[in-house]
């Protein structure tokens, strides 16, 4: 069982806030017991930064995590995206390209970009595409395109099931014994029944959910097609991880 203490921070971390955490230790005295920090990296500085993008570029350079050219700039910050960068308008397309860049540039740089699954994304994989907007659609090309591109022959599917979860432990720092936060788009409900051992068993019902809708041929879009739902085959505890909740296992996933 977790902790009260794992269970708070479970419970604590909600998706519309955009928080920074900065953690400026001084480098410990030689006289701790602390392990030596890995070499060739900054003794302990790091911010962890959660924000759910609305205007993604302008957030980030505020957070000094990239400069003008949305370059990542923030050395070892971790970033996590707690979801829904789709159905905000006409910019998912970038902003999904950005954050696949500023993966591979963040990891270089020995910081890390952890992405998180909101329930937008499993909307647009399952085919309900009731907030998608024309201009989203022809920013991709047109809905077969975008159709093709979200599934697991797509860069988008692609992109979800590789580097994408329902929801992440992270270390806010490189020692051992490190605290973790948890992260998930809403929050997590303590009685939902699939959460042990966490998080795996969590992000492996997310993935087999993911992958199912992703896989040709997928839902006609909805509208103008009827709501399909969930796809075919799908296991009663996938069902709950969806239907119930963008808090996993609440009922706020239709927000
Ligand atoms: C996952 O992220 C890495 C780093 O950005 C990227 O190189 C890779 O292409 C991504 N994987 C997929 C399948 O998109």
């Amino acid at each position: 069982m977790l902790t009260r203490a794992q269970w708070s921070l479970l419970a604590s971390v909600t998706a519309a806030a955009i928080w920074l955490v900065f953690l400026r230790a001084a480098p410990t005295p030689a006289s701790s017991n602390g392990p030596s920090p890995a070499p060739g990296k900054h003794a302990f500085r790091q911010r962890l930064i959660a924000v759910d993008i609305d205007n993604a570029q302008k957030v980030l350079r505020m957070a000094s995590i990239v400069d003008d050219k949305a370059r990542w700039i923030g050395g070892t910050d971790i970033l996590v995206q707690t979801g829904d960068i789709v159905d905000r308008g006409a910019h998912a397309y970038d902003v999904y390209k950005m954050m696949q860049r500023l993966r591979g540039e963040a990891h270089a740089a020995g910081g890390q970009v952890v992405s998180i699954l909101g329930n937008h994304e499993v909307m647009n994989a399952i085919g309900d595409w009731r907030y998608v907007t024309q201009s989203d659609i022809k920013r991709f090309g047109s809905t077969d395109v975008r159709q093709r591109d979200l599934s697991v022959e797509g860069w988008l599917g692609q992109e979800w099931i590789a580097n994408y979860s329902s929801t992440a432990l992270v270390a806010i720092s490189p020692y051992a014994n490190s605290p973790t936060y948890s992260f998930t788009h809403g929050s997590l409900r303590p009685s939902f029944p699939h959460l042990l051992p966490y998080p795996d068993m969590i992000n492996q019902l997310g993935r087999s959910l993911l992958s199912r809708a992703l896989t040709p041929p997928l839902a006609a879009p909805y509208p103008p097609n009827p709501y399909s739902g969930l796809p075919k085959g799908s296991s009663d505890a996938e069902l709950e991880l969806y239907a119930s909740g963008d808090r996993i296992g609440g009922e706020a996933l239709q927000r």
